[in-house]
């Protein structure tokens, strides 16, 4: 690989951002397969792979789990993925983790295909309203929904800027020791 291809590389990892306006076209099944693709390839702790996908294209459904938490930007996206973990009694802390890979992998293969997405986290009564909308069995864990589409870009631009969107290295690193 030339040098050029890794920076090009590392320029997409790094710049992966929440996008929260959508335009309205759908997404092609070709890129929902792609990143139903790369999900289902994600590690998990010993394999288990403890997870199932919802995809979602319904409007009005949408719009009704936008109301469920901090998803407003499902009113604006065309497609999202809930994600359903096993919930299994003993192993939250792994499924927690398991779910935050996915989650990553759902939106880097979303970036791939040049589409926007945002995780959407429910809150409170709206977790179980969720899955009573989404007929999600009791014993399963919903927490989030990513909303998936093509990028708003004039109001992604727009968006404000804090004046320092990531800590510096400097305040992260340690070397050797803390
Ligand atoms: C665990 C987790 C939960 C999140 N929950 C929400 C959420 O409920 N609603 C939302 O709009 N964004 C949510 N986000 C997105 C974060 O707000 C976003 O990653 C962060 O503000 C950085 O924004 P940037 O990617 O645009 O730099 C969540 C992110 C993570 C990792």
């Amino acid at each position: 690989m030339s040098a050029s291809d890794t920076q090009t590389k590392i320029a997409f990892l790094r710049g992966l951002r929440a996008v929260r306006t959508f335009r309205p076209e759908p997404v092609s099944q070709e890129a929902l397969d792609d990143i139903l693709l790369v999900a289902r390839w994600s590690g998990s702790a010993s394999n288990r792979q403890p997870w199932a996908f919802i995809v979602i294209k319904d409007r009005a459904m949408l719009d009704a789990l936008a109301t469920k938490g901090y998803a407003g930007h499902l009113t604006s996206a065309p497609l999202a993925i809930a994600i359903v973990m096993d919930g299994e009694a003993g192993r939250q802390e792994h499924e927690i983790w398991d779910e935050g890979r996915l989650a990553e992998r759902i939106m880097l293969a979303a970036a791939a295909h040049r589409l926007g997405s945002c995780i959407g986290w429910l809150q409170g009564d709206g977790i179980n309203e969720a899955k009573e909308l989404l007929g999600v069995p009791a014993e399963r864990r919903l927490r989030t929904i990513i909303s998936i589409g093509h990028i708003d870009e004039p109001a992604q631009r727009a968006r404000p800027k804090p004046p320092q969107a990531r800590k510096p290295l400097t305040e992260l690193v340690h070397e050797e020791r803390w």
